[in-house]
């Protein structure tokens, strides 16, 4: 059993007061390997920003957990020796779905885990959001329920169609779960294809337009519990000069279609005080990749293509917390 104190690492919750005071949202970056994390700490060491470093049980499979425990205590030591004097890095587990791996995260040094419930009914998600909150508490382990369904991908779990969060139900599970922030449903979903064409709108030079969030819901969900920490998922932007570029060396991205930008700026300024963002980052490290396989068919040594691959993920992290979360300049 290791607390995540010892680790150097904080949990979210000064983090999330902070950043719905000063109407900025925190960027919540995936990683599974080395490269990932050396960007998103770079990215967060440069902006001088706070970040969150998630975990998937995705990435658990792929990269071992003890091992990605060791990186994100390592990630604090890495963000020092760059120069942050006080790294504000959590390390979160990322569509937690039983209460046994969130438990063994909590008991590994994670600062903060979610549990998403929201596959199952309301009450039973309640019940197992609760179980998870009282163990975490005791380890001041701050913990992010959800209500409401994505559509796309969750890890393990996938949803063709979303269920929009329903406010009237928000003050009613915040209360009885005790959850330190609320993942809702507003119309962003996860991987590239967040929308059909059919859904979309063409502008003047036939880009296709997403439909736009449901701000409605989310006003409606502050008036109800005023101050509390939001959270949005399934939130990256699919950027097309990077899909153009998969496409030009070789990829078949078809129909990618993500979250503008404004879109997500407008969030951050409200109570929604964590973004999470992955396949951006996995289209940037692809394209780079590609290019670099394209231009230089001969070379094999994984550091000539994986370094570039990681500039350009440093350049998407910082973009983001930059000029889309608002986050640089707080930590
Ligand atoms: O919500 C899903 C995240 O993008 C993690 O994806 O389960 O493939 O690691 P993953
Ligand atoms: P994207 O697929 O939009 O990057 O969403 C990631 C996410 O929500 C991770 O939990
Ligand atoms: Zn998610």
């Amino acid at each position: 059993m290791v607390n995540y104190k010892e680790l150097g690492l904080v949990n979210s919750r000064e983090m999330f007061k902070k950043a719905i005071d000063g109407k900025y949202a925190i960027a919540a970056f995936n990683f599974n390997n080395m490269e990932q994390m050396q960007a998103i700490v770079q990215a967060a060491v440069e902006t001088k920003s706070p970040v969150i470093l998630q975990v998937s049980s995705g990435a658990r499979k792929y990269a071992n957990q003890t091992l990605l425990r060791y990186m994100a205590q390592g990630a604090v030591e890495y963000a020092k020796e760059l120069g942050m004097e006080k790294p504000q890095i959590v390390l979160h587990l990322d569509h937690g779905d039983t209460f046994e791996l969130c438990k063994s995260c909590i008991d590994m040094g994670f600062s903060s885990v979610m549990i998403d419930g929201s596959h199952h009914s309301y009450e039973d998600n309640i019940a197992l959001t609760k179980k998870v909150v009282e163990y975490a508490h005791q380890f001041d382990v701050t913990v992010e329920g959800e209500l409401g369904v994505l559509a796309g991908v969750e890890d393990e779990v996938s949803a063709e169609h979303h269920t929009y969060t329903r406010p009237e139900e928000v003050v009613d599970f915040v209360s009885r779960t005790g959850v330190d922030s609320l993942a809702i449903s507003i119309g962003t979903s996860h991987g590239a294809n967040k929308f059909t064409p059919a859904q979309c709108t063409r502008d003047a030079n036939g880009i296709l337009i997403p439909p736009p969030l449901r701000f409605d819901i989310l006003e409606e969900v502050e008036k109800q519990i005023p101050g509390f920490p939001i959270v949005l998922h399934g939130s990256s932007s699919v950027p097309q000069d990077l899909v153009a570029i998969i496409n030009k060396y070789g990829g078949a991205m078809k129909d990618s279609i993500g979250i503008p930008e404004e879109q997500l700026r407008k969030a951050a300024t409200s109570a929604v005080c964590k973004i999470n963002i992955d396949s951006d980052g996995r289209i940037a490290m692809t394209a780079a990749i590609r290019e670099f396989f394209a231009n230089e068919p001969s070379k094999f040594d994984p550091r000539q293509y994986l370094g570039p691959a990681r500039e350009s993920l440093k350049k998407l992290y910082m973009h983001k917390i930059v000029s889309v979360l608002g986050s640089a300049d707080k930590a």
